[in-house]
């Protein structure tokens, strides 16, 4: 398989290294410490075509592909992973709507997401009581003449209190994934509300909220997809997600690493820089490794979507290797650092708690377990 970026994908990944190390470094320590919303900056992505990446140009994205949307994303995550899951979310937004949506639904919902107009896009699945057993969703979706009527809770939803258009989960059948439909939600809809943003540990300069729909009425215009075929486009976005999330692991790795790099050489103990130690030549080493096998996981599960083949398995196993190995190197980074590494005068304490959550979200490092063994037993 080439791994090597072509023309477009090239000039994708530079524009989104430029901003990142212009606009988005500047800005990241400021946005975690006061745990603001990256709104300016999402603008800016949305100016260039980073909030869609693979969607088509004629709906307003980059038209680029999956391949050029990973090498971009490692790029913003290396910045800031914070301005990463947002971008994430709203370009796996987008694609599902271009993937599964009506005409109509592409031209009221994907301009704004991919322009920014919308500021993101949201994913609702998890609720108060199930995020890994996503068939157990309890939100229901009532047809009543040519509307459907929400009621329920979401948990854990990223920019679901900026998000101009959410996907939303619901039950409009019996128990099971066959009796979920997805629904495009509009910010604003009478009868939707945020809850409280969660104060995280990490990613604090990206909003997660609970979402709760009271009586929420939407047109039968928004349902997205066919009734019933919900979880499946829940699934089958989740896999692309899962690309997204390597991504930006590896941009994590990237930034311990050059963080890392810098701090061993300069810090001196003994006489001589710490770089010269076997100890830190060890860890560095390490990291190398792991970055090297979560960019290749990762551009793999990229390239088979953008080509049209299958790739469940393959981005189930880029997530998994590339959170785990964030999460070992972020870990590294701070010993390195020792007790600098341990106070916000270097970026690496972020690091560490930006990574943790990416062994947890877009489903665990158990459920991706699950999912692999089941594609290599099918
Ligand atoms: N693509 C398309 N269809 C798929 C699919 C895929 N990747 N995976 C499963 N399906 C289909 C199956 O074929 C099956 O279809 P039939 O009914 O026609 O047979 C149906 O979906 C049900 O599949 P399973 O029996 O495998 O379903 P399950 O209930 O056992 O669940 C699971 C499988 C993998 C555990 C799934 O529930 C899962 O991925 N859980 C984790 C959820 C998750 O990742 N949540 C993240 C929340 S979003 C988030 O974090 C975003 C954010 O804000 C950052």
């Amino acid at each position: 398989m080439d791994f090597s970026l072509d023309e477009t994908q090239t000039a994708v990944r530079d524009a989104a290294r430029r901003l990142a190390r212009e606009k988005l470094v500047p800005r990241a320590k400021e946005l975690d410490r006061t745990g603001g919303f990256p709104e300016e900056s999402l603008r800016e992505l949305g100016a260039l075509g980073l909030l869609g990446v693979a969607v088509p140009e004629p709906l307003g994205g980059a038209g680029a592909g999956a391949v050029a949307y990973a090498a971009a994303l490692m790029e913003v995550a290396e910045a800031c992973a914070s301005t990463s899951v947002a971008m994430a979310v709203t370009n796996m937004v987008a694609e599902q709507i271009v993937r599964f949506g009506t005409d109509a639904q592409k031209e009221r919902f994907v301009r704004p997401l991919v322009s920014g107009a919308a500021v993101a896009g949201a994913f609702a699945l998890s609720e108060p009581h199930c995020g890994s057993d996503a068939a157990a969703l309890r939100t229901t979706a009532v047809r009543r003449g040519d509307r459907f009527v929400l009621n329920g809770s979401k948990q854990w939803i990223t920019s679901g209190d900026r998000a101009g258009v959410i996907i939303v989960w619901a039950r409009t059948g019996g128990e099971g994934p066959r009796g979920i439909s997805a629904f495009v939600v509009e910010r604003g809809t009478p009868g939707l509300t945020a809850g409280r943003p969660e104060h995280k540990m990490g990613l604090r300069g990206s909003s997660t909220v609970p979402l709760v729909f009271e009586d929420c009425a939407v047109s039968a215009g928004q349902l997205l997809g066919e009734e019933g075929q919900g979880f499946k486009i829940a699934m089958s976005a989740l896999d692309g997600g899962r690309i997204g999330i390597g991504a930006q692991a590896v941009g994590l790795i990237r930034a311990c690493l050059g963080a890392s790099r810098r701090y061993a050489r300069e810090r001196k103990a003994f006489g001589e820089p710490i770089a010269e130690r076997q100890a830190i030549r060890w860890k560095l080493a390490d990291m190398a490794v792991d970055l090297a096998a979560a960019e290749l996981l990762t551009f793999r599960a990229a390239r088979l979507k953008e080509e049209g083949r299958p790739f469940t398995r393959e981005a189930s196993m880029a997530k998994l290797f590339c959170s785990e190995a964030s999460n070992r190197a972020t870990s590294q980074a701070v010993q390195i650092h020792g007790g600098y590494g341990y106070v916000d005068e270097f970026p690496v304490e972020r690091y560490f708690r930006d990574a943790r959550v990416q062994t947890l979200y877009e489903g665990t490092s158990e459920i991706q377990r699950k999912v692999i063994a089941r594609e290599i037993l099918k």
